[in-house]
């Protein structure tokens, strides 16, 4: 029997305490951060999950000296000998993460070359990198496309830009923040991504000693500095798994607290959770705090929603919820504008008994980016549906976890292959799952 499979015996509530630590969409681009500076860094609360493990590997072969600290979950990073790395060493990772784009304008500020291998990361659509390609031309890189991956250099050396973004892109966000803090003069980014994990983001780099004013209408000016120090740094909590958890609770008819889990960053998730009928109650305890997150019993209700950029929905909150809507009495219509192509995984939940249909069309408020280009990112969720155990193949990381959620409230016993990816951005999802009271056995 392959280990990639995790036998799941569904049908009972799941209840108890998870923690979660840092967000890992922050975490991975604060390390790849650590690179700019000249001194050694620190951070605190790190998962152990796969994306971390990536990370620390490319910036290993980069001569970044990573080392574990005496507390649990502290990583200390000593930059002073960045060099550059082999092509075959590099291309180990290749498509494994999409983290490694970041490392574009670090290492062009370090040593004036840099090599980034095919990205990978989940199959959520074709996750184009064009935006992050054409700042990185305009602050001065010469971008060399090869089959073995992108060269850059940085002849004339690299200088602030005025950009403005097609769409608020995170990655590209991060791009152009993490190659303006040591670029020359100033940069003005309009139409920025303003997510909480990038706010953090541009706190570290504060720390570090840049330059950052974040202006209202999305736009971020930069004064670039010519050298930046280290940081230390607590991250913000993981607000994707602490939401995956309470969709958890809500789909198993359960109740979760999440320590570590914080209400600034998800007020827009729990309106939600509150209109579909759950029940929360937070703990504002910096110490030990955290957000408790029930079924109260009796019916859930359905619900109309559109993911978004911050402060709206957030795309990766939208798979795990949706295997809750199942359960809610009547019809939910969600309506995908980040990514074109993220209903792939309801076809196993149809399987499983639920009625879902996806539409082309853009069902919400507003007409999106994909609307009448026949991507099918709308859906409607007719409950509440009897869910009945399967065998399910994991297609990437968050719908992955809905279908664990889908598995362990179906009745029976399901088989989930593919199981790993989840490790990819749950730490220790198994002891986790196993703590909350499930019947999960490789
Ligand atoms: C980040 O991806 C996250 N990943 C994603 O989480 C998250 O879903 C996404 O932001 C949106 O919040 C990490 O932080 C590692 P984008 P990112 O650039 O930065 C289009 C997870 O499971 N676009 O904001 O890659 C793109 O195709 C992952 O943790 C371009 O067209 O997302 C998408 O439609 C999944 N050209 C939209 O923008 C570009 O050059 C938003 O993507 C870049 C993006």
């Amino acid at each position: 029997m392959s280990d990639d499979v995790l036998i799941v015996s569904g049908g009972s509530p799941l209840k108890g305490e998870v923690r979660v630590r840092g967000a890992k969409n922050l975490v991975s681009k604060a390390m790849v951060a650590t690179v700019l500076g000249e001194s050694p860094s620190r951070m605190y609360d790190v998962p152990r999950i796969r994306d971390v493990e990536i990370v620390r590997g490319l910036l290993e072969l980069h001569g970044v000296k990573v080392t574990n600290g005496d507390l649990d979950g502290e990583l200390r990073f000593d930059p002073s000998n960045v060099e550059r790395a082999g092509i075959d060493e590099i291309n180990v990772h290749a498509g494994s993460s999409r983290i490694p784009i970041l490392l574009c304008g670090p290492l062009l500020h370090r040593l004036g070359h840099a090599f980034i291998p095919d990205l990978g990361g989940c199959h959520i659509g074709p996750r184009p990198i064009d935006y992050h390609l054409e700042a990185l031309r305009r602050f001065g890189a010469v971008v060399d496309k090869t089959p073995e991956g992108l060269h850059l250099s940085a002849p004339d050396g690299l200088h602030g830009i005025k950009y403005e973004l097609d769409y608020p892109s995170v990655g590209a966000t991060e791009q152009i923040l993490l190659t303006a803090v040591r670029a020359e003069g100033v940069t003005e980014l309009s139409n920025a991504a303003v997510e909480p994990e990038i706010i953090d983001l541009i706190c570290i780099l504060q720390k570090m000693g840049a330059i950052i004013k974040v202006h209202t209408n999305r736009v971020i000016e930069i004064q670039g500095v010519p050298r930046l120090g280290g940081f230390s740094h607590r991250p913000i909590p993981d607000r994707i798994e602490a939401a995956s958890w309470a969709s958890a609770a809500l789909a198993t008819r359960g109740d979760i607290t999440v320590k570590g889990a914080r209400q600034a960053d998800m007020t827009t998730y729990l309106n939600v959770f509150r209109s579909i009928g759950g029940e929360f109650e937070i703990d504002d305890n910096p110490v030990d705090g955290g957000i408790r997150f029930w079924h109260p019993g009796g019916d859930l209700r359905p619900v109309a929603l559109e993911t978004d950029v911050h402060p709206g929905f957030m795309t990766d909150w939208q798979q795990p919820l949706v295997v809750a809507l199942t359960q809610a009495n009547g019809l939910s219509v969600v309506h995908e504008t980040v990514y074109e192509k993220r209903f792939g995984y309801t076809s196993a939940l149809n399987q499983m008994g639920a009625h879902i249909q996806v539409f082309q069309d853009c069902l919400g408020g507003t007409p999106c980016r994909f609307g009448r280009m026949g991507f099918r990112h709308s859906a409607v969720i007719a409950g509440p549906a009897k869910l009945h155990a399967t065998d399910l193949v994991i297609p990437d990381l968050r719908a992955g976890f809905s279908h664990l959620i889908a598995a362990l409230a179906a009745e029976g016993t399901s088989r989930v292959h593919g199981v790993d990816l989840i490790n990819r951005g749950y730490e220790d999802f198994e002891a986790k799952l196993a703590g909350l009271g499930a019947t999960v056995s490789r």
